[in-house]
């Protein structure tokens, strides 16, 4: 690999519609930035498989978001198995976790597959990228139990400081977005400002959370460099540093090894 500058940890630049996807994927290279797609859907996952292969320095996750989890079958483990085997850019499962703020109602379910698909992550031994939406204590608890081998990442973290450090006691990294540069994200600065640097990394999640100042517009990979500015801002420090402590961290994650 090349100079890294930055690796986006969690992006849909395949999902971008008014920005044009290849152009997104250029800028982002020029600046040397890996980017990571996950995947949603148990059809996702073939088109991430896909779309990843076509460029440089995009990598992929698989898995099933928990709003789709009840299309999520055995056939969904099994692809995901061959999809890894044939492709060395899928680099960790994802995004996979619980989400009650959209749909209460099915709770159990996403927990299950929340379950599978940490088991999956370790036989496989990959990294899990988790999203987490007002199911905090239930997503710590359940990895606790769980999780055997795989590192962990929250992406696009959402909780308090005290939260963030009792994750981080059990080895789970803080992934942060273009949150951190809302004037009105308190809970977020802090935790950036705050989190031993060894746990944090970057990310985007565009098309969605364009940081400060595209809030509101549509969001691309690029755009992670104003993440790490902000975040760099509010521990005094440069956003060299912040990009290259970062990076080795997803280093120390994931095995880049396709290219
Ligand atoms: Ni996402």
């Amino acid at each position: 690999m090349k100079n890294t500058y930055i690796i986006n940890t969690h992006s849909h630049v395949n999902m971008l519609e008014e920005i044009n996807i290849d152009t997104a994927i250029s800028n982002a290279q020029k600046a040397g930035i890996i980017t990571i797609v996950p995947s949603t859907t148990v059809n996702d996952i073939f088109d991430v498989d896909k779309f990843i292969q076509q460029y440089n320095d995009v990598y992929g996750y698989v898995g099933v978001f928990p709003e789709e989890v009840r299309d999520f079958s055995d056939k969904t483990l099994s692809d995901m198995e061959n999809l890894i085997k044939n492709n060395k850019k899928i680099i960790g499962i994802g995004e996979v976790g619980l989400d009650y703020y959209w749909d209460k109602s099915f709770k159990d379910l996403q927990k299950e597959v929340f379950i599978k698909q940490i088991d999956f992550a370790n036989q496989m031994n990959l990294p899990l990228n988790i999203h987490s939406r007002e199911a905090h204590l239930d997503t710590l608890e359940i990895l606790k139990k769980y999780n055997k081998n795989s590192k962990a990442i929250l992406h696009c973290f959402s909780g308090s400081l005290e939260f963030a450090k009792e994750c981080i006691k059990e080895g789970i990294y803080i992934a942060l977005g273009g949150v951190v540069t809302f004037k009105n994200a308190i809970k977020a600065k802090e935790v950036a400002a705050n989190i031993p640097i060894e746990y944090l990394l970057l990310e985007t999640d565009d098309p969605y959370l364009a940081p400060v100042p595209y809030r509101g517009k549509e969001n691309q990979p690029i755009y992670v460099t104003y993440v790490a500015q902000a975040i760099a801002n509010l521990r005094n420090t440069t956003t060299e540093e912040i990009a290259k402590s970062t990076t080795q961290n997803a280093e120390r994650i994931f095995k880049f090894n396709a290219e």
